[in-house]
């Protein structure tokens, strides 16, 4: 059977992928930042997943302010990363799994997630900057991966709780898949960041740690932090933050925290990346 074996938490932020796909990981501004994602790649080869569930944000890109999908499902077999002004990212195609997709949707809906269900789609720096985190500069994507897409753009985004809860239902939902598959939840976005007006540049330091030690240790309490405690001390887009309990909500209770790393700055943004494992995968 189809088993969640681990999560990972992942900042997006696009400047990361720029400076990847030009050359520039060695730069003393990006090195460090490159230096943490190459170990997280080690922690990557040894879990070898067969399929990744990758929770991201669209930054309107695929979709715009004519339709925002609460949460939505890509089923296609094929999705192109979007031009999002400057040309789309040189990484390959991300191939989905329709079957494994289509099991998903139906499992999550008669779960009472009533998915958005999108047959095209292009996906943005928010599905593939972490993916190129995660696996390097690959010539394929080392599996397939499902784009789940959450709204954090537009208000009121889904809560903590809720995002957990469907977390939750995306592990029920894997395990009633009939094939051996080692499945890897990626939750995107964050940490503390503002991108816009003047607290542009907001970083705090304290509330990442706090989230990274509480998706561990107390996970609950971190699903239960409000909207506006996000943004008062975090920044706008640290509201980002909310789609990494959809990954804590697919693990164990009792998961183990494999890997951290954490860096300022990179662009506006401070980088977290996390992968926690279940009991006995590592
Ligand atoms: C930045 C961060 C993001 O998460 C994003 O989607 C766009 C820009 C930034 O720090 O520049
Ligand atoms: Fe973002």
């Amino acid at each position: 059977m189809a088993k969640v074996i681990a999560g990972v938490g992942c900042s997006h932020v696009p400047a990361i992928g720029a400076a990847l796909d030009m050359g520039k990981t060695q730069e003393p501004y990006w090195k460090p930042v490159f230096d943490g994602f190459a170990r997280a790649q080690e922690v990557m080869a040894k879990l070898k997943p067969d399929m990744v569930i990758e929770v991201y944000n669209d930054h309107g890109s695929a979709f715009s302010l004519q339709y925002i999908p609460t949460f939505c499902l890509g089923v296609q077999a094929e999705f192109q990363p979007c031009d999002e002004g400057w040309g789309p990212r040189p990484v390959p195609v991300v191939h989905g799994d329709p079957d494994f997709a289509w099991h998903l949707v139906e499992s999550l809906i008669l779960s009472d997630f009533d998915m958005t269900i999108v047959n095209e789609m292009e996906v943005d720096h928010g599905l593939t900057v972490p993916l190129s985190m995660m696996f390097g500069p690959v010539k394929e994507w080392p599996c397939p991966v499902i784009p789940l897409a959450v709204n954090v753009v537009t208000y009121p985004p889904p809560s903590g709780k809720r995002c957990f809860a469907l977390g939750r239902a995306i592990k029920k939902a894997v395990e009633q898949y009939p094939k051996d598959m080692r499945v890897v939840v990626f939750g995107t976005g964050g940490m503390s960041h503002q991108i816009h007006g003047e607290r542009c540049g907001l970083i705090n330091k304290e509330f990442d740690k706090a989230f990274l030690d509480g998706l561990t240790a107390d996970p609950q309490k971190i699903a239960s932090i409000e909207h506006k405690t996000y943004v008062r001390e975090a920044g706008a887009e640290s509201i980002e933050l909310v789609m990494w309990n959809v990954m804590r909500g697919s693990l164990e209770d009792n998961a183990i925290e494999s890997f951290r790393f954490y860096h300022v700055p990179a662009s506006n943004t401070a980088v977290g990346n996390i992968i926690l494992t279940n009991p006995g995968v590592l």
